[in-house]
């Protein structure tokens, strides 16, 4: 029996110097292919592939232990390295394969429920699902790998950064009061406190300011926050944020720290020189221009609103709204008229929930522009003013809609992120362009139609604009927040503000979202009372850090760049998480369980 004794090399590391040396690899049987009598496999690890060849000539017991492997069993393989007659260029390792004089199994794999293969093409017909139940098994794929290697990267890069700044990072509870960012929390209950809970956190952020009346004067923190949200491809329950505070800054000090952050990281992982300043925009003419807060600045097709341009025009349609917008799309001017029909019913009133589209057609043959509304109803002179107000010329074509505003800008910014994919404009992958934009001033408050009252829009500890700080009792609405979102290529990377910082203005506040003195010094009674103490001006932000990962990795949902994430139903398929727990634990909680009737049946089948 053969001494296989530790690895000497990984599978990615043998090159046409090692040509000659006896070398002993473990990996895992990716392919395996029977040539002319020669047995070749690919074995496997993190680092790379390497090709073994059995010879029945070198040791018949090897190969014919070899040609019974299944993929993906693990062994040990003993062997000298020999230069490859057919090279492939493709591989790190191509030059060369390792003649093997033995080989050990370390643990065969059974029949597996889906090839695991570094092929990704090979990968798409398997569900999803199957992947994330086998997620050990996914988790090979070396793009998945790559993922998880650079997101690793990613926490040194960011803790590099801040620990030149002087930033002190700070562990804040898990176990902790609950924090209003917008979404339902994740309750924990406590044994010890029957009937009471812990929330686990939304985001730090109440403790992150406290550490800055506590005179830390910066923190940062690499931290998981949990959201019982509806999830989306760039949102999953349980996410990790770089949360940062400073105490006595401007907006223009936090940009200036972010931006470096962000310049640092793409140098360290993509060898990338982000250009900083980043441009800012105020969140009424990100409206305004993209119909989005999160404009995406990889292309054109601007939003020009029209309003003015129509008044006078007659056209009901048009005068009766709120507003109306126009969005000019280049070189599309002769799209037939079903193309155009099927843009209005599929897209514009089904999939974006406008009441319809009118367009104007200005052929590239340079003929007269058409449009979808007859001149006894729209005079061709108005459909001419509006092509002029958007630029458009001959080969274009304008698309219209009209509605109530803001929701019509809103409306009409779908339209121009489905036109821009439908022409091609938003480039794939990972190589850019990185367009990076600050958006500034959001509206302090948002009116939550269901509930009949106003909402923070950003969380109630950002501080109004000191000019607007009058409107705060008489219009909410319009007051202005020290707010910003860093956008990229039309994701939000981060949010945060400046914040309140005096007692008396945090109580005006939580009047203004109607929380009465005794529930806000119940919920954050800690916060206002520290206020009292010697609380410095502060601010901060927090970025979503797997949103970071796939940006810089190119993947198309957080699920690719997050070990263990959850399904859209908020489950983890590998471990069957969330599950039921057995009655001695709920009895020890306190807690019982009144469960809707359709989960009862489910819930007595399972444990039958
Ligand atoms: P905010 O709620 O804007 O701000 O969150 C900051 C950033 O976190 C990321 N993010 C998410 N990522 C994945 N899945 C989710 N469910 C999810 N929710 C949010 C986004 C977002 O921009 N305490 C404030 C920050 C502050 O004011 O300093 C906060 O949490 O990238």
């Amino acid at each position: 029996m053969p001494n296989h004794g530790p690895r000497t090399h990984t599978n990615g590391d043998l090159r046409p110097e090692h040509i000659g040396e006896s070398v002993t690899l473990k990996g895992w049987v990716d392919t395996h292919r029977n040539l002319g009598g020669l047995l070749f496999i690919d074995l496997r690890d993190r680092y790379g592939l390497t090709q073994v060849v059995f010879s029945p000539d070198a040791d018949r017991t090897a190969f014919d232990a070899a040609t019974s492997l299944r993929a993906e069993s693990v062994i040990s393989v003993t062997g000298t390295v020999r230069e490859r007659e057919s090279k492939n260029p493709d591989m790190p390792t191509g030059e060369i394969e390792v003649w093997a004089d033995a080989m050990e199994l370390l643990n065969p794999a059974e029949p597996l429920p889906f090839a695991v293969t570094v092929k990704e093409e090979k990968q798409q017909n398997t569900s999803a699902d199957l992947r994330l139940r086998y997620r050990y098994l996914d988790l090979r794929r070396p793009a998945l790998q790559h993922n998880l290697i650079l997101r690793s990267k990613l926490y040194q890069s960011v803790r590099r950064y801040f620990d030149q700044h002087d930033f002190v990072e700070v562990e804040t509870p898990v176990l902790m009061k609950s924090t209003p960012e917008g979404a339902r929390d994740y309750l924990v209950p406590s044994r010890v406190h029957p009937g009471q809970f812990y929330a686990l956190p939304q985001s730090p952020q109440t403790y992150k300011q406290i550490l800055m009346i506590a005179g830390l004067d910066r923190y940062f923190q690499i931290v998981k926050c949990f959201r019982d949200e509806d999830l989306r491809a760039d949102r999953q329950p349980e996410f990790t944020q770089i949360d940062v505070e400073m105490s006595f800054p401007t907006e223009e000090t936090i940009y200036a720290m972010m931006e470096g952050m962000v310049a640092q990281v793409w140098k360290d992982l993509k060898g990338t020189e982000i250009e900083t300043p980043f441009p800012r925009m105020p969140y009424a003419e990100a409206m305004r221009r993209y119909g989005s807060d999160k404009p995406d600045l990889r292309f054109g097709l601007e939003l020009h609103d029209l309003s003015e341009t129509f008044k006078g025009s007659g056209f009901r349609l048009f005068e009766n709204a709120g507003a109306v917008v126009g969005l000019r799309v280049p070189g599309e001017g002769d799209r037939g008229r079903g193309a155009m029909d099927r843009l209005d019913k599929d897209v514009v009133r089904k999939k974006i929930g406008a009441g319809g589209l009118i367009y104007f057609r200005l052929p590239s043959d340079g003929s007269e522009t058409s449009s979808s509304v007859k001149s006894e109803v729209l005079p061709s002179e108005f459909v001419d003013r509006a092509v002029e107000a958007v630029g458009a010329e001959t080969g274009d074509l304008v698309l219209v809609l009209a509605g109530d505003a803001p929701r019509v800008f809103e409306q009409a910014g779908t339209l121009r992120l489905h036109m821009a994919s439908e022409l091609d404009l938003i480039p794939k992958g990972a190589d850019g362009p990185w367009k990076f934009l600050w958006v500034t001033d959001f509206p302090l408050l948002d009116y939550n139609e269901e509930d009949g009252r106003f909402h923070a829009m950003h969380h109630p500890f950002t501080s109004p604009h000191a000019e607007d700080m009058d409107k705060l009792a008489s219009d909410p609405g319009a007051v202005r927040a020290r707010a910003y979102d860093l956008v990229l290529n039309g994701s939000e990377l981060g949010g945060g503000s400046i914040r309140i910082h005096r007692r008396d203005i945090q109580s005006q506040m939580f009047r203004a979202l109607g929380i009465d003195e005794e529930e806000a010094q119940e919920r954050f009674g800690f916060l206002l009372d520290a206020f009292r103490y010697g609380a410095p001006p502060h601010g901060g932000i927090a970025f979503g850090l797997d949103r970071i990962v796939m940006h810089l990795t190119g993947a198309a949902s957080l699920r690719d760049v997050i070990a263990f994430p959850k399904t859209q139903n908020a489950t983890e398929l590998m471990s069957r998480t969330p599950d039921l727990v057995d009655d001695h634990q709920l009895a020890e909680l306190h807690i019982q369980t009144v469960l809707p009737e359709s989960e009862e049946a489910e819930v007595t089948n399972q444990s039958s």
